[in-house]
């Protein structure tokens, strides 16, 4: 007799290696009707889990993971948080705070957060906090979150006047993907996490930008095993640098806000809201390779590489109204900056970064207005 596979007998199964807190990052197409099991793999005591889940995606994600929870035998709490950046606030979180105590969560509770970043980020932290911490299961929604966010464990919320401010890093158990969720993505947030697709590319995986290049296609048509094979790609890049560096103390990880000291000032000045973060981004490389390719740190060659990758998934590359003088003054707030000195990371070549220090405004001017 032939059995049938279970859904999760095909999973791509990778791990962020981080001794006792290592966690593993489940990749598949289907499989979320099949979350419990690999919950309770990783958290066998867990009697209780509250999901925390994007407004947007309550109806169609949502309902066949809590069937898997309950019909594990889990006692289920859901809560839904509105859709959109603003909901990283100090409002938002006590608001979980206070439904996490009404849903009488202890030691043996899991959050789950469902959705894209914003609701990774906010559920992390309510998790990070509560009680002092209590377990905590990524399922993302959105291509950046399954990228990027879901993975390295930071958490957060903004403040008013100042982004991703108040935080914590706080490891998963477990990140469960399911490529078939973004589906329903909307077009523009789609492209938009394809820029820190090749953003991978760019500062560490050689191999992987040339793959990207030879699959733009098949990328843009969310074609399901390119998908998975980029999310894959993608996870393990991010799982490496996050396990040599795990609290960004030794610079490693600094090397993922390639493009994003550019991306930060492209997204202030605009007004946050008319760049998509993944756009900024794209911008932002176009802006940090302008810079390293009039230092001569590579050929304009490499430049157009990038520029051909970025233009063949639908991401833009330059910005025609962008200030150069007031770009610059943002950046010089970005908070990334030590003892307010700018380092910029800058390529050598497709694969690799090197981090340069004290670059002048009239260099940095120059790459803006290259990319108007
Ligand atoms: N923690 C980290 O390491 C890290 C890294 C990068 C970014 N971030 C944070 O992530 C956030 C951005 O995340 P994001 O781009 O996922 O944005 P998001 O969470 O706002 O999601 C984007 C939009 O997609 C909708 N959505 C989510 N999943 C969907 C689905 N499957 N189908 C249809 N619609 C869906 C949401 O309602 C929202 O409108 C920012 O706050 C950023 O600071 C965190
Ligand atoms: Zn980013």
């Amino acid at each position: 007799m032939v059995t049938k596979p279970t859904a999760t007998a095909t999973l791509d199964r990778l791990c962020v290696e981080l001794e006792a807190a290592s966690y593993p990052i489940l990749i598949g197409s289907d499989w979320l009707p099949s979350v419990a099991e690999e919950i309770r793999a990783v958290g066998a005591d867990a009697s209780h889990v509250m999901l925390v889940c994007d407004a947007a995606i309550r109806e169609t994600l949502l309902p066949p993971i809590a069937q898997s929870l309950h019909a594990a035998g889990l006692r289920v709490d859901q809560c839904e948080v509105p859709s959109g950046e603003p909901s990283k606030s100090v409002e938002q979180l006590s608001r979980l705070w206070q439904w996490m105590l009404e849903c009488r969560a202890d030691r043996r509770s899991v959050v789950i957060a469902v959705g894209g970043g914003v609701v990774g980020d906010l559920a992390g932290f309510a998790a990070a906090s509560y009680q002092r911490g209590i377990r905590l299961v990524q399922i993302p929604t959105t291509l950046l979150a399954q990228v990027d966010s879901s993975v390295g464990g930071k958490t957060g919320i903004n403040l008013p006047a100042a982004k991703n401010m108040v935080g914590a890093f706080w490891q998963p158990m477990l990140v469960a993907i399911d490529t078939r969720t973004l589906e329903t993505l909307p077009s523009r947030e789609y492209t938009s996490g394809l820029a820190e697709v090749i953003k991978y590319g760019v500062i560490d995986r050689p191999d992987f930008f040339a793959w990207l290049e030879a699959n733009a296609g098949g990328l843009v048509a969310r074609d399901a095993g390119v998908l998975r094979e980029t999310i894959r790609q993608c996870c393990q890049a991010k799982a490496d640098v996050v396990a040599d560096d795990q609290r960004e103390t030794s610079g490693r990880r600094a090397i993922l806000n390639y493009g994003h000291t550019f991306a930060h000032a492209i997204e202030a000045t605009a007004g946050y809201g008319k760049w998509l973060h993944g756009e900024a981004v794209a911008i932002g490389m176009q802006m940090a390779m302008t810079l390293a390719v009039q230092r001569g740190m590579v050929p304009a060659e490499t430049l157009e590489r990038q520029q051909r990758l970025l233009e063949a998934v639908g991401l833009p590359i330059r910005w025609s109204e962008a200030d150069p003088a007031a770009l610059f003054a943002a950046m010089q707030s970005d908070k990334k900056n030590e003892h307010g000195r700018l380092k910029l990371i800058l390529p050598t070549r497709i694969g690799e970064v090197r981090f340069l220090e004290g670059v002048g405004e009239q260099e940095i001017e120059a790459a803006i207005e290259a990319c108007r």
